[in-house]
C-alpha cells in the first residue's frame, strides 16, 4: 500500500483525460496535476525546448512526495521521456507503450492511423512501438497542429463548425487508407472524441491515449501493491503556470465534477 499521491503533467488541459480515467478506476488515489498553460502548445517546439520544459515540470512535481509521475502528454512522451527517465528515482510512465499496445490489440486489419502534434508525428515513436509489437502492421500518421489550440479554447463540441472543418481536412487522408483503429496520440484529442468519431464512422475504433496511460498505471500500481489504502475519496490539486480561472472552469467540465477543482498558479521557471 502506498498513500502518496500520483503526479500528472501536460502542457495544458489534455492530461485531464488521464486524470478523468484514473479517478474512475482508482477513486481513492490522490492526484497532483500540473498544466503548463503559460507555455502551451508543446507540439510545435524543438526537442531542446521540450527537454527544458519537461525537466522543470517534473522538478516542480517532485516538490511533492509522489509515488509515480505520469507524462500525460504525447509530445513529451514521444520526444524526451526516454532521455530523462533514468535521471529520477521514481517510476515515470508515458503514453506510447499503453496506447500502442491497445491499438495493436484492437486492430483486425493491421491498418492503424495516428493523429498527434507535429513533434509527436516527427518522432516516429508510436509507429516504432506499434511495429515492434506487430511488424505486419501499417501505421498512417497525420500531424494536427490546430487541434490543441481549439481544445484549450473550449472548442470541443462536435457541432462546432470550425472544429468540423479542421477535422475534415486532417482526417480525410486517414479515411482514404481504410484504417480500423485510430490512435489519438495527443492527450488533448480525447476531448474531441465525439467529433472525431462522427467523422471517422463506427467502423474505426478510437484509442484514447489519456485513458490508456491511466489503465496502465492502475494495473502497474495494483501489481506492485502500491495502491492507496482505505476508502476515502482521493484529492485532486491542480497547478498551472498561467492564470488559473479558465483552467478551473474547463477542468470541471472535462472532469464532469460539480465543483471546480482547486487550482493554483506556480512560477515554473523556478524549477
Ligand atoms: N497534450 C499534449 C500531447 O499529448 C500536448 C499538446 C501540445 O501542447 O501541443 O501532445
Amino acid at each position: 500500500m502506498d498513500n502518496r499521491p500520483i503526479g500528472v503533467f501536460d502542457s495544458g488541459l489534455g492530461g485531464l483525460t488521464a486524470v478523468r480515467e484514473l479517478r474512475l478506476l482508482l477513486p481513492n488515489e490522490s492526484i497532483i496535476y500540473f498544466g503548463d498553460t503559460a507555455r502551451v502548445p508543446y507540439g510545435t517546439r524543438s526537442r531542446e525546448t521540450l527537454l527544458r520544459y519537461v525537466k522543470q515540470d517534473i522538478g516542480f512535481l517532485r516538490t511533492f512526495d509522489l509515488k509515480t509521475v505520469l507524462v500525460a502528454c504525447g509530445t513529451a512522451s514521444t520526444t524526451v521521456l526516454e532521455s530523462v527517465r533514468g535521471d529520477y528515482d521514481l517510476p515515470i510512465f508515458g503514453v506510447v507503450e499503453p496506447s500502442a499496445a491497445a491499438a495493436v490489440a484492437a486492430s483486425a486489419t493491421g491498418r492503424i492511423g495516428l493523429i498527434g502534434t507535429p513533434a509527436t508525428v516527427r518522432s516516429g515513436a508510436f509507429e516504432r512501438r506499434v511495429r515492434q509489437l506487430n511488424p505486419e502492421t501499417q501505421v498512417f500518421s497525420v500531424p494536427c497542429p490546430l487541434l490543441v489550440p481549439l481544445v484549450e479554447n473550449g472548442r470541443t463540441s462536435p457541432d462546432d463548425p470550425v472544429l468540423q472543418l479542421v477535422l475534415e481536412e486532417y482526417l480525410a487522408p486517414l479515411q482514404a487508407q481504410n484504417i480500423d483503429v485510430l490512435i489519438l496520440g495527443c492527450t488533448h484529442y480525447p476531448l474531441l472524441s465525439e467529433a472525431i468519431a462522427r467523422q471517422m464512422g463506427p467502423a474505426v475504433r478510437l484509442i484514447d491515449s489519456g485513458a490508456a496511460i491511466a489503465q496502465y498505471t492502475a494495473a502497474t500500481l495494483r501489481q506492485n501493491g502500491a495502491l492507496a489504502a482505505g476508502t476515502d475519496a482521493g484529492s485532486l490539486r491542480c497547478f498551472v503556470s498561467d492564470q488559473p480561472h479558465d483552467f478551473a472552469r474547463l477542468a470541471s467540465l472535462f472532469l464532469r465534477c460539480d465543483t471546480e477543482p482547486e487550482v493554483s498558479r506556480v512560477d515554473i521557471e523556478q524549477y
